[in-house]
This record gives structure tokens, C-alpha cells and sequence, in this order.
């Protein structure tokens, strides 16, 4: 008996914890949609010239190969938004290209939200995305403004 509520109490927390997640995952699509997709939504599609930032899924990707856990790429993304400068940039061809991210004023816990999001949630992606990635194999992207 005592195993068994031992079992429940922590099958619940873990269900609980992952609900949470989720939560704030669909929540930071929201935030997102607030705060950041004007910029990096898909306006202008895969057309530098015609964007005023890299599309998301490029960050998601830059941020990705150097923070590949959860929990150091939120920080990463969060830790960026807050205090941007070029010193920790990961993409130095966007700051070439589009000049460093002006100042967005958003609270740690929903940039927190919006990083968990960028991570995990079906984000915003140009068509033309995964093709323009293949053509390039990884030479000039930082080039190019991606
Ligand atoms: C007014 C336009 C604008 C908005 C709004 C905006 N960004 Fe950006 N962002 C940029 C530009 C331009 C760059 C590319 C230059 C750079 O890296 O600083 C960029 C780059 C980034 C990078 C990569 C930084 C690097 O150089 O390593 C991250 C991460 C990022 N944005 C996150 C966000 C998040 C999260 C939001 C929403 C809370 C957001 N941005 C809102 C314009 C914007």
C-alpha cells in the first residue's frame, strides 16, 4: 500500500511537472508572437534584404549547436535578450548584416517561457529554410546574415 502511494504521489509529479512545461512552451509561443515575431517571424521569407532579422529557426539553430540542453540554451537566449552584446554574439554575420538587436523590454520569467518555446515549439520557419541550409553545408551561413 505504501509502495503503491509512494508510486502515485510520484507519478503525479512527474505528470505535473511535464504539464507545466508544456504550458509554459504554449504559453512562450504567445509571448513570442508579442514580443520577437515582428522581427524574427517570416516576413520577408528567406530574403535578407527584404528582413530585418535572422528568422528564428536560425537562432534556434546557432543557439542550438553551442547550448544543446534545455536548460543552458533558455539561459543563453534569456541572458542575450536581457544584456545584448556583441562580445557573446554567436551570430556575428546578423550584427554585420542588420545591426545588433535593439532593446526589447520583456520580464525574466516570460523571456524564460519564449527561450522554452524557441527550444521546443513548432516555430516560425521561411519557406525555403531547410534548402537554403542544404545548398549552403554550413560554409557561409555566418556570412550571410544567418
Ligand atoms: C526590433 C527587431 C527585433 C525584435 C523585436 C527582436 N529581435 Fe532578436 N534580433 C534582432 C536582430 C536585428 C538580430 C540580429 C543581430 C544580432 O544578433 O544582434 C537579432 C538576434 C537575436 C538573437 C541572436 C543574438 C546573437 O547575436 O547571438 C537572439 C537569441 C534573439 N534575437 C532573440 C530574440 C527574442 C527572444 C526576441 C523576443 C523577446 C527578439 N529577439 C526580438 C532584432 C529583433
Amino acid at each position: 500500500m505504501k509502495i503503491m502511494q509512494t508510486f502515485l504521489v510520484l507519478a503525479f509529479t512527474i505528470a505535473s511537472h511535464a504539464v507545466q512545461a508544456s504550458n509554459d512552451v504554449e504559453e512562450g509561443g504567445r509571448l513570442y508572437k508579442t514580443y520577437c515575431s515582428a522581427c524574427h517571424g517570416t516576413e520577408g521569407g528567406m530574403d535578407m534584404s527584404k528582413r530585418v532579422a535572422p528568422p528564428i529557426v536560425a537562432v534556434r539553430m546557432h543557439y542550438i549547436g553551442s547550448y544543446p540542453d534545455k536548460t543552458s540554451f533558455v539561459a543563453a537566449v534569456t541572458s542575450w535578450v536581457e544584456v545584448r552584446d556583441a562580445s557573446k554574439t554567436l551570430m556575428p554575420g546578423a550584427i554585420r548584416k542588420f545591426n545588433i538587436m535593439p532593446p526589447v523590454s520583456v520580464a525574466r520569467e516570460d523571456l524564460q517561457k519564449i527561450a522554452a518555446y524557441i527550444y521546443q515549439g513548432e516555430i516560425d520557419k521561411p519557406a525555403g529554410f531547410d534548402e537554403h541550409v542544404e545548398q549552403q553545408h554550413g560554409n557561409n551561413r555566418m556570412n550571410d546574415g544567418m
